[in-house]
């Protein structure tokens, strides 16, 4: 008979009560995790255009930074790795939710200069091209918000949102692959080589940089320090604003030291529209937002699931959004800002009984022809980037920024290593006339959206006339039919541009393609999809947060 070994029964108890200890922490930890799809973060994340600039977000808010510090440290982290979508010399639109669920809109977009080039908009480009030259300048906001915004909500010191990116712009940085491929397409090379741009963006033979160079932007490093030391005032009020007056004269264009010390920021609230149990925060005009939402309002009363990509009710589901994509262009004219046009409001676009009363004019069995309608068309621009960022506290930021087309007009000052917007082109094909002050019109529309089941969502674009059409798309594959985030953003875009052609993005379901040639729509050829979502997501506690792979993106969160 065997004879109890004590020490052997003591392994056992002890085995016992080690299987248990780690059933009971596997039990807890599976639990915990209920629901949240790998990838998620638990505590904050930021989506931006590029890998290094969301990891330099991100590492502002481990370091106790709100979303703003995490936002502002991303975007000049932008200004330097897509340095053709925007910079201080700039401007942006930015919504921040606080945590009681209050959006409030930032808007230093660009204003007009008080000397500008009479019958500026005589210049305008004819047929889709970039407008190059000084006289499309606008007064930049860029820096005048951030200080305004960060003066708010920011908690980490101003001088150390700068550090990582004078850094990189001083040091340098291996050729962005995305960059690299833009300067190699020879309607940008020639653009970039003839201009001002050269200097930063060539090499000793004054040709573009190629993939395997290294992109330094020394001026830029040294003004962006004295920035960090001195504040926004050393742009606006100092020798930084005096040395960018004289390279933008030196290039013949108006601007002055007035114009800087007089630039505003807008501090106003946002618009906000219903859509089911959903509510959409955005820019009100001249942003893009109220178009965006007016699109959506008339896709929510056709009552979409995740059923309606099923067969033939997906051709209908796309024709649908087409046709109000069409009535969209057609507004677009009615953009305008608003401090200069009180007599235009574009607030009807989201009465409402107008976007039931559009709705009612869109029929399943085909297009029309384009006086249907209404109103005059519009042109298509292009150009921009977005991030979209959520902190531990809550704090939601979703901001668009832009120089406005490709490295904005081409001209680059030498003195501080600022390249220029040519935002002023964006009154081209919208606007009549002018005003001193006046913000031109933009399709940007940095958005929040609450659910009722206490998510968030905070997203926005880039890609001009394409930003509305892409995160349009987006929040309708987000929200109606079940799609992922990353499925909704990745999936292959209609865009309808101005002259109301459907255009496909490569990859788009063949069969709606033929199904939307089939009820009479013409369809465009265009080339350029330029369009990139970039989005955070909060939801029962797990975040998901998504770049545009198209930009060659990556988001970043703990
Ligand atoms: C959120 O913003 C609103 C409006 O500016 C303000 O009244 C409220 O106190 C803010 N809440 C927090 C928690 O900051
Ligand atoms: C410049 O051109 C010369 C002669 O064609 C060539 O040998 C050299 O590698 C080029 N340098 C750069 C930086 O491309
Ligand atoms: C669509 O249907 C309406 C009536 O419901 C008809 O008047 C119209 O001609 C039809 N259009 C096409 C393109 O078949």
């Amino acid at each position: 008979m065997a004879r109890y070994n004590p020490l052997k029964v003591c392994c056992c108890i002890l085995l016992v009560l080690i299987c248990a200890v780690a059933l009971i922490c596997l039990c807890i930890a599976t639990f915990a995790d209920v629901g949240c799809p790998t990838g998620s973060f638990k505590n904050a994340a930021v989506a931006a255009d590029s890998q290094i600039c969301s990891e330099i977000g991100k590492n502002m808010l481990q370091q106790g930074g709100s979303a703003v510090d995490g936002a502002i440290a991303a975007l000049l982290c932008t200004s330097v790795i897509n340095p053709q979508s925007m910079g201080i010399g700039g401007g942006s639109i930015l919504a921040v939710r606080n945590k009681t669920g209050k959006v409030t809109i930032y808007n230093f977009r660009e204003t007009v200069p008080k000397k500008f080039k009479s019958n500026l908009l005589n210049d305008c480009p004819t047929t889709f091209r970039l407008s190059t030259g000084s006289q499309w300048i606008g007064v930049p906001g860029e820096l005048r918000g951030y200080e305004a915004v960060h003066k708010l909500y920011g908690r980490l010191p101003w001088a150390k949102l700068f550090e990582p990116t004078i850094k990189l712009a001083r040091e340098g940085i291996p050729m962005p692959p995305y960059l690299a491929t833009f300067l190699s397409a020879n309607i940008v090379k020639d653009h970039v080589e003839k201009s001002s741009l050269c200097e930063v963006l060539c090499n000793m033979n004054k040709t573009v940089l190629g993939k395997k160079d290294i992109l330094r932007f020394p001026k830029l490093a040294e003004t962006m320090e004295i920035i960090a030391k001195q504040g926004a005032d050393a742009f606006y009020v100092g020798k930084i604003g005096q040395d960018l007056i004289q390279d933008i004269k030196a290039a013949g264009g108006s601007l002055t030291m007035d114009d800087l010390k007089s630039f505003k920021v807008r501090v106003i609230d946002a618009q906000t529209v219903s859509l089911g149990n959903v509510q959409m925060h955005f820019p009100p005009p001249p942003a893009g937002g109220i178009l965006l939402a007016f699109i959506l309002r008339i896709m929510k009363g056709f009552s979409l699931t995740s059923d309606s990509l099923v067969g033939d009710k997906k051709i209908q589901l796309y024709h649908h959004y087409i046709e109000a994509a069409k009535f969209a262009n057609r507004q677009k004219r009615n953009i305008r800002d608003p401090t200069f046009n009180v007599e235009k409001s574009a607030d009807y676009l989201i009465d409402p009984t107008f976007s039931d009363n559009i709705r009612a004019l869109i029929t399943s069995n085909g297009t029309h022809d384009d006086s249907y309608y209404s109103n005059k068309p519009s042109t298509d621009h292009m150009g921009t980037t977005h991030v979209s960022v959520l902190d531990e506290d809550g704090l939601a930021v979703s901001a668009t920024s832009t120089i406005n087309q490709l490295f904005g007009g081409a001209v680059y000052s030498p003195r501080t290593g600022i390249i220029l917007n040519n935002e002023l082109a964006d009154f081209c094909g919208r606007a009549d006339s002018l005003s001193a002050g006046e913000q031109p019109p933009s399709s940007m529309t940095p958005a929040i959206l609450d659910t009722k089941s206490g998510g968030i969502l905070v997203i926005g674009g880039s890609g001009g006339s394409m930003i509305t059409t892409a995160v349009a798309l987006s929040i309708i594959n987000r929200l109606w039919l079940g799609m992922s985030l990353k499925g909704a953003i990745e999936a292959p875009i209609i865009f309808v541009d101005s002259k109301n052609f459907v255009n496909f993005e490569p990859g788009f379901d063949k069969s709606v393609m033929d199904g939307i040639k089939t009820l009479g729509h013409n369809i465009g050829n265009w080339r350029f999809f330029l369009n990139v979502v970039n989005a955070v997501e909060k939801e029962n506690g797990c975040i998901q947060a998504v770049s545009d792979r198209r930009k060659n993106g990556m988001s970043a969160g703990y």
